[in-house]
C-alpha cells in the first residue's frame, strides 16, 4: 500500500510529483504530502485530504528534487502528522511504504539520543536512523545502506537531503519500487503508471536493490551492496489506459473494458486450432506431466476466480483442486505434496499475503508454481517458474473487476490444457472450447447491455442495510464476488452463501427488508435453486434473480427477473459476473460513496 514518487530535474518538479500521486492514489488515499529542497530549505506540504487538496496546498512550492507520498495508514491514524514525508532535524527526508516491524525499539532508541518524534508511524525511524549515520561523515547512499542494515520488515523508500540537492536515494525490500530514467531528469516510482507524462524507460529494481539517482546517470546496488547493472525496459502501458477518458469513474471504465481484456487475453489462443502447455512458459508441459494435483492461494476477488476454478479443474481435467486464502495458508501446518501445482493468482502481483504464501509453500516443499497475474514485472510473477500474464490493462478501479474475469480466461486455459493433457478432452471438445473462448468477448458485450435495466434496479438497493447473494456449484463464488462488490464500495452488508446452505441458518435474516439477489445460470442445479428461491419468497424475502433465457423463471411480486442472454456452459460464471459489477457500482452511485476509492481501501495490498 502507499504510493511513492520522486523526481531529480532541471525544471520544477511539483507537477510531477502531484501528477504522480494522482496516479498512484489508487495505492492508498488517507493523506497525502510532498517535500522538495529549495534554496537550501526542505519545503513540505501534507494534507489528509486528496492529491487535489495537496495540490493546492503546494502552489508557493517549487524545487528541482521532491519526493511524494500517498498513505494507506498502518502505524498512526490518518492524520496530518502521520503524513509522509518525514523529517529528521530539518535536513532528511523520507518517504516510505511497508511496514518496518523493529521500529518500537528502533523509536526507543533514537529517542534515547535526542531524537524527537512528531507522528506515530514506524517510517519516522527510517528518517532518524540516516540522519543519525549522515551526521557522522559519508555519503547519503552510505547512511541509507546503514539504516536499512537496521530495519527488519518490507519497505520501498525515496530519501533526500538539504545538503545534497542533486541527489535522490531510494531502495526496495519487500514492496514494489522502479527507477524511470528520463533525459538529464530521473524519477522513482511505485508503478509507472505515475510516471508516464514524462518516461517510459522503466527499471525494475530487485529485492534488496538501493540506488543512487542523479541528474543524469544512476548506480543500482544490490543486497550485498555489490554495484550491478539492471535492464532498462521500455514500458507498454500507455497514457490513455490511465485515462478515465468518457467515464465518470475507473470502475465503470473497467466494467465496460471487458470484452477487450477477455480478447487480449484470450488472444494468443483464439488466434490457434489448439491449446497448448506453453502458453504457461517454456517448462509448462515438462510440470504438467509431473503434477497430480493443485493448490490455488489468493485473496479477496482473485481468491473468488480460484474457487471456480477448482469446479472447472476437478470436472473437467479430473484434478483435485484445493483453493486456500493466501493470509491463513501460510499460517498453519500443511503437509507438502512436491507434485502439487502452486497457482497463485493476483491482480497486482504484488499482495504482500499472497506473495508471502507463495514464498511459505516453496520453502515447505513445493517446487512447482505458476503465477496467474496481470502485471508483468510484479513480484509474484518473478518468483513463479510458470506463469499466466492476463492482459486486462491497468486496473485502477479499488474494486476489481477486469483482473477477475480475465483470471477466469486464464483459469479456464489452464483447466483445459491440463485436462488436454491428461486425455480428457478429444478433438472435437477442444474446438468446441476454443471456439466458445473467441466468442467470450462478444457474449460479455451483450450482457452489458443489461446496464439500463440494473441501474433502475439499484435504486431499490440504496435504503437497504443488508443483502444476501446466492449461488449454486459453479456460480457460489460469483455470488460471493457480487457480495464483494456490494460491500466494498456501498458498504452495505453483504453475504453471500451457497444457496442450499440457507436453510441451515440465514433463512433466518430473510424478510421483506433483505434483498436476496440470485445468480440463476440454466445448468443442472437449476430446479433445486428454485426451490431454494421458494423457500425465501415464502419467508417474505424480495428476490432479484439474474436468470438465463430458458429458466422460465418470470417476474412476480416480491421476484424481479433479469433476463441474461442464452447458458454460457462452462463459461457462464463469466457471464454472470458482470450484472453484479454493475448492479454494485450503479447502488454506490446512488449512494454517493467515493466508487473508486472506497473508504479504508486500497487497490494494492502490499503489507500483511
Ligand atoms: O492484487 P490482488 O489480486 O492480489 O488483490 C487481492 C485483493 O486485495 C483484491 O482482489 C481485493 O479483494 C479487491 N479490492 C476486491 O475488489
Amino acid at each position: 500500500m502507499c504510493g511513492i514518487v520522486g523526481a531529480l530535474s532541471q525544471r520544477n518538479v511539483v507537477p510531477i510529483l502531484l501528477q504522480g500521486l494522482q496516479r498512484l492514489e489508487y495505492r492508498g488515499y488517507d493523506s497525502a504530502g510532498l517535500v522538495v529542497v529549495d534554496e537550501k530549505q526542505l519545503k513540505r506540504a501534507r494534507s489528509t485530504g486528496r492529491v487535489a487538496d495537496l495540490t493546492q496546498k503546494s502552489s508557493d512550492i517549487k524545487g528541482q528534487l521532491g519526493i511524494a507520498h500517498t498513505r494507506w495508514a498502518t502505524h498512526g491514524v490518518p492524520s496530518e502528522r502521520n503524513a509522509h514525508p518525514h523529517l529528521s532535524s530539518d535536513s532528511i527526508a523520507v518517504v516510505h511504504n511497508g511496514i518496518i516491524e523493529n521500529y518500537e525499539e528502533l523509536r526507543a532508541h533514537l529517542k534515547s539520543v535526542g531524537y524527537v518524534f512528531t507522528s506515530d508511524t514506524d517510517t519516522e525511524v527510517i528518517a532518524h536512523l540516516v540522519h543519525s549515520h549522515y551526521k557522522k561523515g559519508g555519503t547519503l547512499l552510505s547512511a541509507t545502506q546503514a539504516a536499512l542494515g537496521e530495519l527488519v520488515g518490507a519497505y520501498a523508500i525515496g530519501v533526500i537531503a538539504i545538503d545534497n540537492p542533486q541527489q535522490l536515494i531510494c531502495a526496495r525490500k519487500g514492496s514494489p519500487l522502479l527507477l524511470g530514467v528520463g533525459n538529464q531528469e530521473n524519477f522513482i516510482a511505485s508503478d509507472m503508471s505515475a510516471l508516464l507524462a514524462v518516461t517510459k524507460n522503466v527499471v525494475y529494481l530487485e529485492e534488496g536493490d538501493v540506488a543512487e539517482i542523479n541528474l543524469d546517470n544512476y548506480r543500482v546496488f544490490d543486497v550485498k551492496g555489490k554495484p550491478v547493472v539492471r535492464d532498462v525496459h521500455v514500458s507498454e502501458l500507455s497514457n490513455d489506459s490511465v485515462e478515465l477518458g468518457e467515464y465518470r469513474h475507473y470502475m465503470l471504465k473497467e466494467i465496460f473494458e471487458q470484452p477487450q481484456a477477455l480478447a487480449n487475453t484470450l488472444e494468443s489462443v483464439c488466434n490457434s486450432q489448439s491449446l497448448i502447455p506453453g502458453l504457461f512458459g517454456a517448462e509448462a508441459a515438462a510440470t504438467f506431466e509431473q503434477i497430480n494435483s493443485v493448490l490455488i492461494l489468493a485473496c479477496g476477488t482473485s481468491h473468488n476466480s480460484g474457487l471456480v476454478a477448482r469446479n472447472w479443474l476437478e470436472e473437467i481435467s479430473g484434478i483435485p483442486c484445493a483453493v486456500e486464502i493466501a493470509s491463513e495458508y501460510r499460517y498453519r501446518t500443511s503437509v507438502a505434496n512436491p507434485n502439487t501445482l502452486i497457482v497463485t493468482i493476483s491482480q497486482s502481483g504484488e499482495t504482500a499475503d499472497t506473495l508471502a504464501a507463495l514464498n511459505h509453500a516453496k520453502a515447505i516443499g513445493h517446487p512447482h508454481t505458476l503465477a496467474i497475474c496481470n502485471v508483468a514485472e510484479s513480484a509474484i510473477i518473478r518468483q513463479s517458474k510458470l506463469r499466466f500474464l492476463t492482459r486486462a490493462g491497468p486496473e485502477i478501479g479499488v474494486a476489481s473487476t477486469k483482473a477477475f474475469t480475465t483470471q477466469l480466461a486464464a483459469l479456464f486455459l489452464l483447466t483445459l490444457v491440463l485436462a488436454k493433457q491428461r486425455g480428457r478432452l478429444n478433438a472435437q471438445q477442444e474446438k468446441e472450447h476454443l471456439q466458445e473462448l473467441r466468442h467470450l468477448p462478444i457474449a460479455v458485450q451483450a450482457v452489458l447491455k443489461l446496464e439500463p435495466e440494473i441501474k433502475k434496479l439499484a435504486e431499490k438497493f440504496v435504503n437497504k442495510q443488508h443483502a444476501l447473494f446466492l449461488g449454486r456449484g459453479l456460480h457460489y463464488p460469483i455470488a460471493l464476488e457480487g457480495a464483494l462488490k456490494l460491500k466494498e464500495i456501498s458498504y452495505i452488508h453483504a453475504e453471500a452463501y451457497p444457496a442450499g446452505e440457507l436453510k441451515h441458518g440465514p433463512l433466518a435474516l430473510v424478510d421483506k427488508e433483505m434483498p436476496v439477489i440470485a445468480v440463476a445460470p440454466n445448468d443442472t442445479l437449476l430446479e433445486k435453486l428454485k426451490s431454494n428461491l421458494q423457500e425465501v419468497r415464502a419467508r417474505g424475502g424480495e428476490l432479484y434473480v439474474f436468470a438465463d433465457a430458458n429458466t422460465r423463471i418470470q417476474s412476480s411480486e416480491g421476484v424481479h427477473v433479469m433476463q441474461m442472454p442464452e447458458h454460457a456452459g462452462f463459461l457462464s460464471p463469466i457471464l454472470h459476473t458482470i450484472p453484479l459489477q454493475l448492479l454494485a457500482y450503479y447502488v454506490a452511485l446512488e449512494k454517493g460513496t467515493d466508487v473508486d476509492k472506497p473508504r479504508n481501501l486500497a487497490k494494492s495490498v502490499t503489507v500483511e
